[in-house]
This record gives C-alpha cells, sequence and structure tokens, in this order.
C-alpha cells in the first residue's frame, strides 16, 4: 500500500479506489506535540474500535462522516477529504489548556459550551486561532467555520447523551473536519485520544490525561470507556 501521510497515532495510505484513503491506528502515544511519547500495545486497537462505534452512532443520528468500512481490528477504509487544517475544540466544563489559559479550576461547569478553533500546525504547535484569523489567511470561510460549529455542537450533543448512558461526562473534545465534492465532513478519530472523558460517579479520569499526567494505567481507562460503550450501543 502506498503510504500518503505518517501522523503520531495513525498512518493514512492510499485506498484501493479512487477518493478513498485506508487509515491505520498505531499504539504510539504522544503528548505536548510530541515531546513525550510512548509505545502502549493495544492502543491502536482500543482506539479504532471506539471511534468506530462513536462514529457509526453520529452517523446514524445524522452527522456526515468519512467512515465507509471498517476493514479490520486497526484500519477503516474512508473518503479522501481535503483536510480542514483547523481543529474544533468544544468543551463543556474547564479542564486542560482552558483552565490553565483563564485560571478556571478543573471540573467547573462551563455557563455555556465553548467552541475555539485551533490552526494544523505541528510546527507552531497548533495555536488558537478565531474566525477572523482563518478568513483573513484563507484557511475556511466563514460559512465552512459556521457550519463546522454547528455541526460540532450537534456532536456534543449526541455524544454527552451517549457517554452520560455509560455513567461518563464528556468534559471537552476535539474534531477534524475534511471536504469531500463540495460537502464538510467529520474525519480523524473520536477516542479517549481526543477526548477528556470522567467518570460521573468519581470524576476519574479514563481518558489520554492517564498519559499526560502520568497517572498510570493508561489503557485501563480506554478499556472501560470501550465495554462501557458496547453495553450503550
Ligand atoms: P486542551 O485542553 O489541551 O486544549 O485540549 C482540549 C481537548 O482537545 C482535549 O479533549 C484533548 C483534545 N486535543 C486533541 O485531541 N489534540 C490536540 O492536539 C489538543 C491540543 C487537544
Amino acid at each position: 500500500m502506498d503510504k500518503l501521510y505518517e501522523g503520531k497515532s495513525k498512518i493514512v495510505y492510499e485506498g484501493t479506489e479512487p477518493g478513498t484513503c485506508i487509515i491505520k491506528y498505531k499504539d504510539t502515544a504522544t503528548a505536548g506535540n510530541g515531546v513525550k511519547k510512548e509505545d502502549l500495545p493495544g492502543k491502536g486497537l482500543l482506539n479504532a474500535k471506539i471511534s468506530n462505534l462513536i462514529f457509526d452512532y453520529l452517523a446514524k443520528n445524522g452527522v456526515k462522516t468519512h467512515l465507509i468500512e471498517v476493514l479490520d481490528e486497526t484500519s477503516v477504509l474512508v473518503k479522501k477529504a481535503d483536510i480542514v487544517m483547523v481543529e474544533v475544540i468544544v468543551r463543556n466544563v474547564a479542564a486542560g489548556s482552558f483552565s490553565k489559559k483563564y485560571g478556571v479550576p478543573e471540573g467547573t461547569k462551563l455557563l455555556n459550551t465553548v467552541t475555539e478553533f485551533s490552526l494544523k500546525s505541528d510546527e507552531l504547535g497548533d495555536p488558537m486561532i478565531n474566525d477572523c484569523q482563518i478568513t483573513a489567511l484563507g484557511v475556511a470561510t466563514q460559512a465552512e467555520l459556521d457550519e463546522l460549529k454547528a455541526v460540532s455542537l450537534k456532536v456534543d450533543q449526541l455524544m454527552s447523551e451517549l457517554f452520560l448512558k455509560c455513567g461518563i461526562k464528556l468534559i471537552d473534545f476535539k474534531l477534524e473536519f475534511g471536504r469531500v465534492d463540495g460537502e464538510l465532513l467529520l474525519c480523524d478519530e473520536i477516542s479517549p485520544d481526543s477526548c477528556r472523558l470522567w467518570d460521573a460517579e468519581t470524576d476519574e479520569k479514563l481518558d489520554k490525561d492517564r498519559f499526560r499526567r502520568d497517572l498510570g494505567n493508561v489503557l485501563d481507562g480506554y478499556r472501560d470507556v470501550l465495554a462501557r460503550l458496547e453495553q450503550a450501543i
């Protein structure tokens, strides 16, 4: 298979049909823009399974995604998209960089859902960027940004409901989108690598913060998330 791109946690290959790609999940965990890096055997499989379940659930609820077919335990066939070079971050509860930047204790419920954009650039460390700056740079149009925000809020509502059924609070998450034939599609993955997920009763972290903060038993959290999702869906 022709490799198109190798990222920190996934490899993208040319697909078998025109207009398709194959994404393979890796076991590598990274944090701090790749500064902290470790192999966690089994992570790729867990993230692939979790992301596939969530993408399938979102598609059934009217969200357009790039996913065509699950190929095996760590690979999916997707539509080849022109990736929008911004990440959308959605926050329901203060945590992570938001808590640090604005001096708000982690766990503080936000009065409204926050959407943020960051420019996709490893070189620059994915800096936060606003609508005006994005349109000025020609990265996306205002109409696209409005749609990205609306779809991301719908995803937030759907995922918050799903995770609540699992006894999990959806604190925040990151989404990526791509353009295919003039349509915006949800791309990349949704997994404990890209979401903050806390146990609803105990606030125990079940996501990549276990790795970022050296809390230990990283994949036990991911396994717990998968088991609860499989029960709920
Ligand atoms: P942050 O608090 O570090 O800004 O992260 C917010 C959410 O976005 C959190 O769930 C982790 C996710 N995220 C990614 O998936 N990739 C990234 O590169 C960053 C910065 C955050």
